[in-house]
């Protein structure tokens, strides 16, 4: 049945640490504690609610599964694997983890799932982009040295994203990243980090098509390196205005990738296009900072990156979007 199956899902989703959980009172929350407001988000099988807590007037974001969904789709590990990982995530957040959406508790009724999240105020890094045609190189500087601090992190607690993008990008209220959506990540535990790279297990699971990296596309095998891959392209993106590899199909689009078939316009920073050269790399291993075995100080001193305080990043001014 439907609660057999997802009962997993509830059976640890008591609430994280009450000091720095919004509510006042322990014990688990339904959703009669919070008013829901409009929807600001749509996955396949989750729809995102600003919503109000009641008891403090925090807005948060709610996302909120159809268990029947969920479970026709065959789902349910992914959205476990999102819960696992925001709540690695989630633990000492503010010294460790600014750069995510911090889950505060989950609940469920007889149809639904619910995660209540850090509400992004500003939305998705995405249009920033489009809007503005392409970033300069301060703003790409510095949401790409966020991205970056952020996979230093993930990849420290073995976590890979496995589907970076600026969709997954949120902003909060100060213009800070707060990275999104882990449902197709993955944990690497540390005698599967080793397996892994060995084995080279088989799965089924392809990101989007983008920013996903070749070794997704030849051997269906991730590893930190994948995520190195998107922040090529993403800073490509941020340099351009258009993504590396785009075509009219996804057919074409990997084999654009797996050609390594992409071209930095005239007027691209010389120095972005070195980063960029360095990170879309066909062999995994031999991307810019693959081989770092703590953080990733071959990608920091890079010249694109000259002057950069990575560590307070998070309490600096981020450059206004022009
Ligand atoms: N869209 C999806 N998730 C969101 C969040 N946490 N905040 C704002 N917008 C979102």
């Amino acid at each position: 049945s439907k609660t057999d199956e997802l009962s997993l899902l509830a059976a640890s989703s008591g609430n994280l640490s009450s000091s720095t959980s919004p509510q006042p009172t322990a014990g688990k929350r339904s959703s009669k504690d919070f008013i829901f407001g409009r929807v600001i988000g749509e996955g396949s099988f989750s729809t995102v609610y600003l919503a109000k807590d009641i008891h403090t007037s925090k807005e948060l974001a709610i996302k909120v599964c159809d268990k029947r969904h969920v479970i026709r789709e065959k789902k349910a590990e992914y959205i476990k694997r999102e819960k696992e990982v925001l709540n690695m995530l989630s633990v000492n957040f503010k010294a460790t983890a600014p750069f995510f959406v911090k889950l505060y508790c989950t609940f469920q009724d007889p149809d639904r799932l619910y995660f209540t999240l850090t509400y992004a105020k500003n939305g998705e890094l995405l249009p920033y982009i489009t809007r503005v045609g392409c970033f300069d190189i301060d703003c790409t500087r510095f949401y790409s040295a966020e991205i970056l601090q952020a996979l230093e992190h993930m990849h420290s607690l073995g976590i890979i994203h496995r589907d970076l993008k600026p969709e997954n990008i949120l902003l909060n209220e100060e213009m800070h990243i707060l990275i999104t959506d882990f449902g197709s990540s993955k944990i690497l535990n540390a005698t599967h980090r080793d397996e892994e790279r060995a084995v080279r297990r088989r799965n089924s699971f392809v990101g989007t098509a983008q920013y996903v990296s070749p070794e997704l596309l030849t051997d269906k095998s991730a590893s930190p390196a994948s995520d190195l891959w998107a922040l090529g392209c993403i800073i490509y993106q941020m340099v351009a205005g258009v993504t590396p590899f785009h075509a009219g199909s996804e057919y074409m689009i990997f084999q654009k990738i797996l050609k390594l078939d992409y071209i930095c316009p005239d007027g691209f920073s010389p120095s972005a296009k070195d980063l960029v050269d360095k990170l879309l790399v066909l062999e995994s291993s031999n991307r810019l900072g693959a081989c770092d075995k703590e953080g990733y100080p071959s990608i920091k001193s890079h010249p694109f990156y000259q002057g950069m305080d990575f560590e307070t990043l998070h309490q600096q001014t981020p450059p206004v979007i022009s």
